[in-house]
């Protein structure tokens, strides 16, 4: 059965997921409206619907159906937040959209419908694109805008060209679910009431953000993690972004979602096409945690370059060292690395041109003959010899005013005539619109990348953009937001095509560039700079509401902790980084021989589960993390992996039991030892799941008690 089913008389269309359907009709008043979204239902039992449509009555000062709409435009009776928003030549508004028929394709994925529309009068062409998967529940939509006039024509002005609206349906009350956040706090869990009126979440830093990401989840304030209704609606993007909720005194609210920030104009010239980037949805009637594991399977399946991938332990000497690297002090790491079984070895900052702190040498990127007097080659032979891959860290997109690449070219990075270029961090932003620029960012990485073999790259980008202007393109600088970060996205993307073996970790100072549409292009993600295993527990658990633990990098550093000081020890701190994607950051130079031996096995038990981490679904267990005992459970195959953590010791005793999720009822499961692999007691999965596992032996200790269970099925 095809996914889509559409009734071209009745103008209906259904996509059917495995578990969802998501139906669109055009009214006879020719809006493109949502007619259902939810369980999956038949497109005979989705039709009816257009006969049932209730769509409260209006007045003449408000007609309530525009949050009904796919794309709701700025015209016409409507005063609800357009999706689409265009000034036609004359400063005429109000566009007048008609259907002008649909298209439904194959494709080697999935399928896809379009719809396509024309304005009454101007030559504006606007497609909803909708993609369907067998597999997955979400639903991918986007939307290309063409001017379909002669040359010479004027251009149409762009205010907002979001990649569609998403109705919720009615519902007694709604409440939302997002992270908020900022540098070394990111992805913070908010779950709150929705209010009445427009709600938004935007970037206008440039990078996808770090105080707000860009998703949404709703429900109708009954949904827990592992029951109810949920609407989830994400956007696939990395630059500036905005995702407005609004929710109205009728009874309906619809969230619209689309790039760039408010106030950003595009000029569409003629024969010129605007696509936006994806918008995804995903409903379910399994709570949050069932929203996540179908949000966590889809990026493996259709988003992340590399799924299968297993993702390799890292050292990386940031925190170590700071900028202090050289060829002997990072190879001398490297050996204490290697010992402890780490795979993949990454130099951070501080290896090229002048850059001994964060002043200087930005934008000249070959290696600094004071500390790699003969180049890289040794460290990266060096490492490999070790046994380990060799990756470095760069940020592409960035210049320091002390550099040979600024003095050269002033003029590439992103500025307006008659204005200041401020500073943060000591830096500028290069203009990855330029196709001058591009070019130079390609060239030294693709040659970077061949004469070492490098393995992997940790892309940056640690400041907002400022001053956002584009001198050469006066008139149409703002298309600067949206070109800088397809600029980026086609960079990485020729590199990766080049060098299919080049894995890359997306950072921006931290976790402030994590999206769908960068996970499209990069493997894993610098997660925060906060390395602190109890903030990294909410942190991780905000992570995880959208993004999978294959793609969510976690170091064990040292202790105190460098950023906030905490003392939290060794066994907490690797089990918080194993519930990720493990990597190691501390000053091995300083660990004692008992804890470089503790650090081995946890590496080697790691490495065991690893495959149930990184491609198992998750469930997220107990208490908000932090905040009494919660944890983690991974189930992959036969496999079975939980992490409990229980931070502070309290007056009450901790909880005996932790009952799992996601387990068959009906088999067997064993407990093996991490790390000696003796196997212990056996409960079947009903058990497990209705009495629960026994914890309160494991985490019955004082403050930082915690424990790594591995369970197997037997039979
Ligand atoms: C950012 C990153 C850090 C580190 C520094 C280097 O802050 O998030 O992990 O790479 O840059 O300057």
């Amino acid at each position: 059965m095809t996914p889509i089913a559409a009734d071209p008389d009745r103008r209906v269309w259904s996509l059917s997921t495995p578990n969802t359907t998501y139906a669109m009709h055009v009214a006879p008043d020719g809006r493109l409206v949502q007619l259902y979204w939810g369980a999956r239902l038949s497109v005979d039992e989705v039709v009816p619907l257009t006969q049932q449509r209730t769509t409260a009555s209006g007045s003449s000062f408000h007609l309530p159906g525009d949050v009904e709409e796919q794309l709701p435009v700025d015209g016409g009776t409507r005063w609800g937040v357009p999706s689409l928003q265009v000034t036609f030549p004359g400063g005429v508004r109000s566009a007048e959209l008609e259907f002008a028929g649909d298209t439904v394709e194959a494709e080697e994925n999935g399928h896809r419908l379009d719809l396509a529309f024309t304005d009454g009068h101007f030559p504006l062409h606007v497609v909803l694109h909708y993609r369907v998967r067998e597999d997955s529940d979400v639903v991918e939509r986007w939307v290309t805008l063409k001017h379909l006039g002669a040359e010479g024509e004027e251009p149409f002005v762009i205010g907002r060209a979001d990649s569609g609206s998403w109705l919720a349906p009615e519902r007694a009350d709604y409440r939302y679910s997002a992270v908020t956040g900022a540098w070394a706090a990111e992805t913070q869990l908010v779950r709150e009431h929705m209010p009445f009126g427009e709600f938004t979440l935007a970037n206008r830093c440039g990078n996808t953000g770090h105080h707000a990401n860009p998703w949404l989840m709703l429900d109708d304030g009954t949904a827990t993690e592992e029951h109810g209704e949920v609407w989830g609606v994400a956007l696939a993007w990395s630059g500036t972004w905005r995702i407005t909720a609004q929710r109205r005194f009728e009874g309906r609210l619809a969230v619209t979602a689309g790039f760039g920030h408010d106030g950003v104009t595009w000029q569409l010239r003629p024969a010129e096409e605007l696509t936006t980037p994806p918008t995804l949805g995903v409903y379910t009637d399994g709570g949050f945690g069932a929203a996540s594991r179908a949000w966590h399977r889809h990026a493996r399946a259709y988003v992340l370059p590399h799924p299968e991938a297993v993702r390799p332990v890292l050292y990386n000497s940031w925190e170590a060292v700071w900028f202090d690297v050289n060829e002997q002090s990072q190879l001398e790491i490297a050996r204490k690395a290697a010992d402890l079984g780490v795979e993949l070895f990454v130099m951070d900052d501080g290896w090229f041109g002048k850059r001994t702190n964060d002043r200087a040498g930005l934008g000249d990127w070959w290696p600094n003959p004071d500390r790699f007097p003969n180049g890289l080659g040794p460290l990266a032979d060096g490492v490999r010899k070790l046994g380990m891959a060799f990756g470095l860290w760069v940020e592409p997109e960035m210049v320091n005013p002390d550099s040979d690449l600024y003095r050269a070219h002033p003029d590439w990075t992103i500025h307006f005539p008659h204005r200041r270029r401020d500073e943060l961090r000591q830096q500028l932003v290069l203009n990855f619109g330029r196709d001058d620029v591009r070019a130079w960012a390609h060239g030294w990485l693709d040659r970077l990348v061949a004469d070492h073999g490098i393995d992997f790259l940790k892309w940056d980008m640690n400041r907002a953009i400022s001053q956002g202007g584009w001198p050469e393109r006066a008139g149409d600088q703002d298309r600067l937001w949206i070109e800088h970060t397809r600029g980026v996205y086609e960079v990485i993307d020729r590199l990766r095509s080049t060098h299919p073996r080049l894995r890359i970790e997306s950072c921006s100072g931290g976790g402030g560039r994590v999206d769908y549409g960068i996970l499209a292009r990069t493997d894993e993600v610098w997660t925060s700079d906060n390395t602190d295993a109890y903030h990294r527990q909410s942190i991780q658990h905000g992570y995880s509401q959208l993004y999978p633990a294959a793609a969510m990098a976690a170091w064990v550093t040292d202790s105190p902790n460098p950023i906030t000081g905490r003392t939290v020890p060794l066994e907490y701190r690797f089990h918080v980084a194993m519930s990720g994607v493990l990597g190691i950051g501390g000053n091995l130079h300083e660990w004692s021989s008992e804890e470089l031996a503790q650090a081995r096995e946890w590496i080697a038990a790691y490495k065991r589960i690893r495959v149930a981490i990184q491609h198992g679904d998750q469930y997220r267990l107990g208490a908000e993390p932090g905040r009494g005992l919660s944890a983690v459970e991974y189930v992959h195959g036969d496999d079975v992996v939980v992490f409990v953590y229980h931070p502070h010791a309290t007056v009450s005793p901790a909880p005996g039991h932790l009952r799992l999720v996601g387990l068959d009822p009906d088999a067997s499961y064993q407990e093996v030892a991490l790390t000696t692999g003796e196997r212990g007691h056996t409960a079947t999965g009903r058990v497990l799941m209705a009495a629960g596992l026994p914890v309160r032996r494991r985490v019955a200790g004082g403050d930082w008690s915690s424990a790594a269970v591995r369970l197997q099925r037997i039979r």
